[in-house]
């Protein structure tokens, strides 16, 4: 069972977090951890001169009872859930969410920019809430319902916000764009009604560097409006 992630609601200043603190709020053994652990055992391997090997530490240091599932180190099979349907992959336990929606799956709308949880670029949902792709290792996103900018509409069955921005002329280069739209689409499910400042908070860790902030606030309050029936 994984934390729940970060919630969106706008209601609070939750909705200010930027990308680099959702990474924390998402599962368990994030690629942080896993790289900390990764490192950590080099580290111990160096000083006493031997490789971590995988059998070995497996034997001598048996997780205990109720602690995280031992995978790796090579490539797993497993299923998650993506867009309402199953999606079968084969990957190393080191691939995080982002790498294997773009390089596994086909699914290139998250956009791989920092790969540090800085920008917000990779933004996809994890049970409906905002999550950094790059910061979440594939494996534990296996359970969780992931929604990815392909899952929120199509080009022919646009959502609200994606017509939003549009209209809005929300983009310039459009590199942040998937991003962005998945963090608004999070806050307007939590808060029909928000304020200006309140969808600067939902997308206070999404950078666009072409600077297109007005347009896109515009368009979030603009989809908001059009939710709610008044536009
Ligand atoms: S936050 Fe994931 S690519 Fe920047
Ligand atoms: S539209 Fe270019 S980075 Fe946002």
């Amino acid at each position: 069972m994984l934390p729940k992630p970060h919630n969106p609601d706008l209601s609070d200043n939750h909705g200010a977090e930027p990308a680099s603190d959702r990474r924390d709020a998402g599962p368990r053994l994030t690629r942080r951890s896993f790289i900390k652990g990764a490192g950590a055992a080099a580290a111990v391997a160096g000083l006493i001169g031997v490789k971590p090997g995988p059998a070995a530490s497996a034997v001598e240091n048996p997780p205990p009872a109720g602690a995280a599932e031992r995978i790796g180190p090579g490539a797993e099979t497993f299923t998650l859930r993506i867009n309402g349907a199953p999606r079968t992959l084969t990957v190393e336990p080191r691939v995080t969410l982002l790498g294997a929606l773009r390089d596994h799956l086909g699914l290139t709308g998250a956009k791989l920019v920092c790969d540090r949880g800085a920008c917000g670029a990779c933004t996809v949902h994890l049970d409906g809430a905002p999550v950094t792709a790059c910061m979440i290792l594939a494996s534990d996103a296996r359970g969780h319902e992931i929604t990815t900018i392909e899952g929120l509409g199509t080009p022919a069955r646009m959502a609200p916000i994606q017509r939003a921005f549009v209209a809005e002329d929300a983009l310039q280069c459009g590199f942040c764009t998937p991003g962005m739209t998945m963090a608004i689409a999070a806050a307007l499910a939590a808060n029909p009604a928000p304020t200006a400042d309140e969808i600067k908070r939902a997308v206070a860790g999404n950078i666009c560097r072409c600077g297109a902030y007005p347009h896109v606030i515009r368009a979030a309050l603009a989809a908001a409006k059009s939710a709610r029936g008044e536009g």
